[in-house]
Formats: structure tokens, sequence, C-alpha cells
């Protein structure tokens, strides 16, 4: 099928190069010169773990190109809407003018048959103020949320766990041209799910709300572990062996960040304020304060671990992703912790193993090195994101080169009682600090 991409960011981008890769005919579109000057070299503007390949292939076999200019899109009988809805300034609801550029500009090449494909997270209510003008030229309105997670983005869109489809009045023609062009997916067991566009719009973000509540719940038990001795990882384990709860997304820790839990949660509750349904997801607003109020723990608890003041202590900072396997620092707690530190008059050296030229371009104040670098001459060591390589740092070989060994694990990701046996304090979140120095 000949598809188009509106909107070539995390999203667009990935959207693009796994429909190229499972035979499709892909044009990307986004207003960015120098975005799709990159793509169309095959360089992926984003880490993402099989995108830099899937953007060679693509290109490389003819079915995959990119460009600025819309019209590009006229020759597609389908159109993915893929802009992002950032958070707007200030009041915590979605800016949707990149939504409503896109569908502005679209709408005039669009002909008879074709189907236009809302991707982009959006507050519900948004689908129906487009259908109108889609249907005027003949073309029809699918919202088809998009559930991917970063670092798994490829994987979640060839074999995604769910589609959801929300249709005007049961629209079997669309629904007939998404399958079409996700049969892959669907011969390999991915469930459909056809409805309208309010549930297919609430469907994601209820499903992000409901991911940030379950990470907010269990750190708000780490906040009552740390009052009363308790140990929140073995009590995630212990509530996460009842299948009812399950274990995924009770890690206790720093808090969520990126480009989606925060700013949806937030976005949601704006929405449901303006339908007079506040008080339905004021927990939200909770589950949000309980998430930021984390990552103040960290800097209290390097703070406690340095007898008070960190001013002047060298803190490396291991981490500045807002999760492993990603260079997005998009609302990141571990970026967070560190500008805060330095803020407060240590003498922080940040490391990533792919983030710091995007925490530069924020946070140019701060410095940046490498893991050695970082961790030499350190009187404290924070791991605010788990990366493999800080969970296998070596205890004993570390131990030589800080001037203190206290470490304070951010995301519970360290073998706990092998640091302290290697004569490290270990301090994690929601658990008691292990004493293992001489
Ligand atoms: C999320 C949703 O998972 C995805 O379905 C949606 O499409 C977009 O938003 P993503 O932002 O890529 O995806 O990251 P995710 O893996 O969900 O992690 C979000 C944040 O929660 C990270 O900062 C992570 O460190 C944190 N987290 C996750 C925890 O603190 N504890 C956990 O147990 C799990």
């Amino acid at each position: 099928m000949k598809i188009s991409v509106i909107g070539c960011g995390y999203l667009g981008s990935v959207h693009a190069a796994s429909l190229a890769s499972v035979g499709h005919d892909v044009i990307g579109i986004d207003v960015d010169a120098a975005k799709i000057e990159a793509l169309s070299q095959g360089r992926s503007p984003i880490f993402e773990p099989d995108l830099p390949e899937l953007l060679s292939e693509g290109i490389a076999s003819g079915r995959l190109r990119f460009s600025t200019n819309m019209a590009d899109a006229r020759d597609a009988e389908l159109h993915f809407i893929a802009v992002g809805t950032p958070q707007s300034a200030g009041a915590g609801s979605a800016d949707l003018s990149y939504v409503d550029g896109a569908f502005d500009d679209l709408v005039p090449y669009l002909t008879e048959g074709d189907v236009v494909v809302g991707k982009s997270t959006v507050p519900v209510g948004t689908a129906v103020t487009h259908v109108a003008a889609v249907e005027a030229r003949g073309a029809h309105l699918v919202w088809n949320p998009e559930f991917l997670r970063e670092g798994f983005a490829v994987k979640d869109t060839i074999q995604p766990d769910r589609l959801v489809y929300g249709v005007a009045d049961g629209d079997e023609y669309a629904v007939q041209k998404l399958n079409e062009v996700y049969a892959t997916a669907i011969e390999s067991s991915s469930p459909v799910i056809v409805t309208d566009y309010a549930t297919a719009e609430l469907v994601k973000v209820s499903a992000n709300a409901f991911l940030a509540t379950k990470i907010s719940f269990i750190n708000a038990m780490a906040e009552i572990a740390e009052v009363t001795g308790a140990d929140v990882t073995k009590l995630a384990d212990a509530i996460g062996h009842d299948n009812r709860i399950g274990r995924k997304f009770l890690n206790a820790g720093v808090g969520f960040g990126g480009g989606c839990l925060p700013k949806d949660i937030r976005a949601f509750t704006a929405r449901a304020e303006e339908l007079g349904r506040g008080e339905s997801v004021a927990f939200l607003k909770e589950v949000d304060a309980i998430n930021l109020r984390r990552r103040e723990r960290v800097v209290e608890l390097v703070t406690e671990e340095l007898g008070g003041s960190v001013f002047q202590k060298k803190v490396a900072v291991l981490g500045l992703a807002f999760k492993p396997n990603s260079d997005d620092v998009r609302d990141s707690p571990a970026l967070d912790v560190a500008v805060r530190l330095n803020g407060l008059g240590a003498k922080v050296v940040a490391t990533d193993p792919e983030a710091i030229a995007n925490s530069r371009a924020l946070h140019p104040q701060l410095v940046y090195g490498t893991t050695d670098e970082a961790l030499a001459g350190a009187d404290a060591v924070v791991v605010v994101t788990e990366w493999p390589e800080y969970k296998q740092l070596d205890p004993a070989a570390v131990h030589e080169v800080v001037r203190t060994p206290i470490v304070i694990d951010a995301r519970n990701c360290l073998d706990a009682d092998a640091w302290a046996d290697a004569g490290w304090e270990y301090a994690g979140l929601g658990r008691q600090v292990k004493n293992g120095r001489a």
C-alpha cells in the first residue's frame, strides 16, 4: 500500500520505517528540513535499537522516502498523523497546534477513498473535530493510538500487544484498509479492537494513566517503607506474585519521566476538568506529586549520606536518560537530579552512554564526562538510570577509584549486598541503608 506518515519524530520515524519493512511504500513528511535530510540518508534522529537498520534497508529498497513537502502525500491512499502533542506552556493541557496544522495541510491533498489515521496521543474529543473536513473530501478518518515504548519501539510497532481502531459509525471500509496495513501483525496474533473515536482516544490516555499510577503506587509504598524499616523491593516481589497485580511496573525508584507518562497524565487531568469531571481523575494529581517527590528524596538522600551538605562534594551522577536504551531526556528524573545537586553547589560530573548530547543542549551548565571521569575521586555515586553497564559495575573496582564509598541506588538496580560486602555504604529508595564501610 502507498502510505504517508506526517510527522517524523519518535513515533513517526519508527512507524514509517516499520511499515516499509513489512512491504509498504512509505513517504515520511516533516516540516523540519534537517531531520528529513538525516532520515533520507538513513540516519536516525533518535537512539532507538533496530531503527538505523530499518531506515537503511527501507531507503535502499526504494520503499521508504522522506520529504518536507506535504504535496508528496498526494499519491498515498493512507495517511498517518504522527505529530507531537507536547504539554502547553503552564496549563498542563495538550498543545494540539501540530495536530491541527497537520490536518489543515493534508486535507487539500486528500482524494476519494483515502483513509486518514490519527496516531498522535490526543485529548478525548479531538478526532471528532476533524472528521467533517476529512469526509468532505470523500475520505475516512480512523483514530489508531500508538502504544510503543521507547527502546522497544520497532518491536512494539511491528508486533503490537493490540491494535485499536476508533472509527465513525462502524466504518467497515476504513477497518478493512487498516487490516491490510497491519496484516503482518494481525497474522502473528495482535488482537484488533474496533470502537468509536472517544474510546480509542481514551484507551491511550487511560493506559498511560494506569501505568503511571502503578509506578506512583509502589513509590508511595517506598515512602512508607523508608519510615518503617521495610524493604519496598521485597514488598513489590511479594505483591507482584498475585497475578491480579503482577510484578511489572512495580519498580520503585526515582520515578517516571519521558515524553509520554508525565505529560499525558497532566493533559488527561486538564481535559477531565474541561469536561466537568475533574474529580474522576483527581488522583492523577497525587500520582504526579508522588512522582516528583521521589526526585527530591534522592537529593535529600545524597545530602544525608554526605553528612548534611553536598556543597563542594564531588558527586558522580550515572545516567541522564529517562530510562535505559534511550537518549531521551524529556522530563528525565535523572537529569533533574543532576541539575538539582549542581544547583546546591555539588561538583557534579554526569554521564550517560547515549544522552549526554541531549542533556548538554538543555543544561550546558552541567559538567559531563565518561563513567571513569565521573567516578574518579567521587564523594558519592548516584545511579539514576539503570543502564546495564551501571548494573554490571564491579563494586570492588569502583571502590578503588572513588574518594568515599557511598552509593545511592535511585533505581534499586544494584545488588545491595554485593556493594555492602565490597565496603560501600549503600542507600536505595524505599529500603534501609546497608553500611559495609569498615
Ligand atoms: C510509555 C508507555 O509504556 C507506552 O505504552 C506509551 O506508548 C508511551 O509511554 P515510555 O515512555 O517509552 O512508554 O517508557 P516506559 O517504559 O513506560 O517507562 C516510563 C517511565 O517509567 C521511565 O522513566 C521508567 O524509568 C519509569 N518506570 C517504569 C519506573 O519508574 N518503574 C517501573 O516499574 C517502570
